[in-house]
């Protein structure tokens, strides 16, 4: 079994004789254990076996694999192929080392006797000073808080429910004590899986240490015929030796590489929260007039739209427009929308059914259910088994014909419930629902190139890099409270990168908090991301409206480099305040924000370091115009507030800047340029 001997930066060609461990007196095992890229429980190894399975039998429960071959696949991947003869079991690693190391692993059936896999979970070592983790928790409205705690025996990050979940995030860092966003070293690992998942942070008793991850399988639920193989999630792994920011954006490099990066990320008008679900074409061309008037530039028709739908009782399920609401078909609110320059988005959630539905009546078989047991319901739906291809061929048909028919060039892909009890032809059935899922969307996206999909799972619950190789966006949280969202957002950046990062200017007063915030903020919160509005502008003022169509402008003007430069999240010691920017590739611009988000303790604002920065060039700052989310207090502010002023970057890094005084819910924004 192949060991990674060094994870970290290249240390070029090694004599490996210097890390070879001893083999105490006193342990029991009379030759060394190695902690290999999957771990064995059969090589002697004493921790968490990378797999775990069995044939009918019994036997074939703790294989020792053996390399057969290894390729080498231009300049960045290593392949191994590996096998157990007497398991009759097959293994393929493939190493691929690029900004970030992703590691795959298939497991393959050579027996005559069906295999159920319980785990197939590769491991990365870590050195005995990354003592430090970081993971995350959360629940809707609340997605994305990182959690610390120290590198210590076993901690196991687990998820249950059927998707990527806001409770639990496939992600994991391991860093040296105290590692904070510059200091420090870390290691980041990303399972890319939108199902239920593990992750394991191993400290074993003799010094070694490692994070291992792969998908949770419940017992069943992947069991191979003779031939059949099992492909695990990947593990991406990214690695900085200047803190947990620079893991991050070895982190957004990845999904910068994928097939969806690179289209220009709208500014979006979504009707959720303006008109719920009162579809009414003369109020929403209205909408889309007041949405064009501002600068936005797609129109996102949310539920509602279909079959009964006329609440969240009914209608999932039914993918066709409804009479009802929408007499004529959906061509007059796409033809207004697009006559004003704008494209069309669409609401689906297709992997859902309400027993009240056409289709459930029709195929009540088609869920993820378990016979004979009452299901458990969530907002009043049901789960689709996608593992089904009847299913799948289905709900392409219905969607194909829809993008078909109209004007589309986007859909928002919900996900609104856990899978509970979720059978397939009676045996556990999400993980082939998730393959399902994929599988649609990328028949999708075949069919129809250049559609735009976000993910969307109530908010957050579908965020991973697995459903990022085939989506263009996530909707990050059904919170758009703009407090709420500086922090949502600030886990949000430690994995993805902000043009995927769905971020909208809702009402003053939030509909999920019911708190009050200014436009300015709200706006200044929502600048970096991809960039919209989820809000009646019907009831907005004209001022309100005029400053929308400004910050708009903003976003527009600064989102080449919002959406291509490097994140920076910068230490900062106020916890009042959070300081965060993005620093263009070359080091010659840059965006920063101060954000004072409770009062200080400290009357006047520490001097706030901009890191990131080339510290040989010299900049300009200035306060950026056109959003007013400065509420500066007291007798007489810093002059460059007004004036703006020159600093290298040196001097920006490590003295940092003088932010004025502010009152809470306010925001510094700074432009530097390069000279
Ligand atoms: C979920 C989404 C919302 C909205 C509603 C519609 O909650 O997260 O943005 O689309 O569904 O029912």
């Amino acid at each position: 079994m192949p060991e990674i001997v060094s994870a970290g930066p290249d240390l070029g060609e090694a004599d490996l004789r210097a890390f070879e461990a001893p083999i105490p007196r006193g342990v029991n095992l009379d030759q060394a254990t190695p902690l290999g890229v999957v771990t064995e429980h059969a090589g002697g190894f004493g921790g968490r076996p990378g797999i775990v399975g069995a044939r009918p039998d019994g036997s074939a429960w703790s294989p020792r694999f053996a390399v057969d071959e290894m390729h080498l696949a231009g300049d960045h991947e290593v392949q191994f192929v590996l096998s157990d003869q007497i398991a009759g079991l097959g293994l393929e690693l493939r190493f691929h080392l690029e900004h970030t190391l992703t590691m795959s692993a298939t497991l393959t059936n050579r027996g005559d006797t069906t295999y159920t896999v319980q785990r197939l979970a590769p491991s990365l070592p870590l050195p005995s000073h990354a003592e430090d983790l970081l993971t995350f928790s959360g629940r809707w409205c609340r997605e994305f808080q990182p959690q610390r705690s120290s590198f210590e025996g076993l901690t196991v990050v687990e998820n249950r429910r059927g998707r990527t979940s806001h409770q639990r995030v496939p992600a994991i860092f391991a860093g040296s004590s105290g590692f904070s966003e510059q200091s420090g070293e870390v290691f980041g690992v990303q399972l890319a899986w939108s199902g239920n998942f593990e992750i394991a942070a191993e400290a074993l008793p003799d010094g070694r240490r490692h994070v291992q991850a792969g998908e949770l399988l419940s017992p069943g639920e992947v069991v191979l015929d003779p031939g059949d193989s099992y492909r695990a999630p990947d593990l991406v792994v990214a690695w900085s030796g200047q803190g947990l920011t620079g893991a991050s954006q070895r982190f957004h490099q990845v999904v910068r590489s994928t097939a969806t990066a690179g289209t220009e990320r709208k500014v979006v008008c979504n009707t959720w929260e303006a008109v719920y679900f009162n579809h009414d074409l003369v109020t929403l061309q209205a909408l889309a007039d007041a949405a064009a008037a501002v600068g936005v530039e797609r129109f996102v028709l949310d539920d509602g739209w279909f079959g009964g739908r006329r609440d969240d009782n009914a209608g999932l399920g039914d993918w066709w427009v409804s009479e009802a609401v929408w007499p004529t078909g959906l061509a007059p609110i796409i033809d207004h929308v697009t006559a004003r320059g704008m494209d069309f988005g669409l609401w689906v959630e297709p992997e859902m059914v309400n027993p009240d539905s056409d289709l459930y009546r029709a195929h009540p078989e088609w869920t993820l259910t378990t016979a004979g047991y009452e299901p458990i319901l969530g907002r009043h739906q049901l789960v689709l088994d996608l593992g089904r291809t009847e299913v799948r061929d289905l709900l392409f048909g219905a969607l194909h014909e829809l993008v078909d028919e109209y004007d589309i060039a986007y859909l928002k892909w919900d996900m609104n419930r856990d899978i509970v009890q979720g059978s397939h032809h009676g045996h556990a059935g999400a993980h082939g629902h998730v393959l399902g899922v994929y599988e649609l969307i990328d028949r999708m996206r075949s069919a129809h190139p250049g559609l735009e999909i976000e993910s969307c799972a109530s908010g957050g619950g579908r965020a991973d890099l697995g459903i990022l190789r085939r989506t263009e966006r996530i909707w990050t949280s059904d919170c758009n409270d703009a407090v709420e969202r500086q922090s949502i957002q600030r886990g949000f950046s430690m994995l993805f990168p902000p043009e995927v990062m769905g971020a909208h200017i809702g009402p003053e007063r939030a509909h999920t908090t019911r708190r009050r915030q200014d436009l300015g903020f709200r706006a200044a919160t929502a600048l970096f991301g991809h960039f919209g509005i989820e809000w009646n502008l019907l009831s907005a003022s004209e001022a309100d409206r005029a400053e929308l169509a400004s910050a708009v402008a903003v976003h527009k003007r600064l989102r080449p480099l919002l959406h291509r430069g490097r994140v920076v999240r910068v230490d900062h010691p106020d916890p009042a305040a959070i300081v965060h920017g993005v620093v263009s590739g070359d080091g010659s611009h840059a965006v920063f924000a101060y954000v004072q988000l409770t009062p200080s303790s400290s009357m006047v604002p520490l001097s706030c370091r901009l890191a990131g920065l080339d510290p040989d060039r010299t900049y300009h700052v200035t306060v950026i115009e056109g959003i007013d989310c400065l509420e500066p207090h007291g007798r007489e502010q810093p002059a460059w507030i007004e004036q703006g002023t020159t600093a290298t970057g040196a001097q920006l890094v490590h003295r940092g800047i003088q932010p004025p005084a502010m009152h809470p819910e306010s925001v510094l924004l700074m432009e530097l340029v390069a000279s």
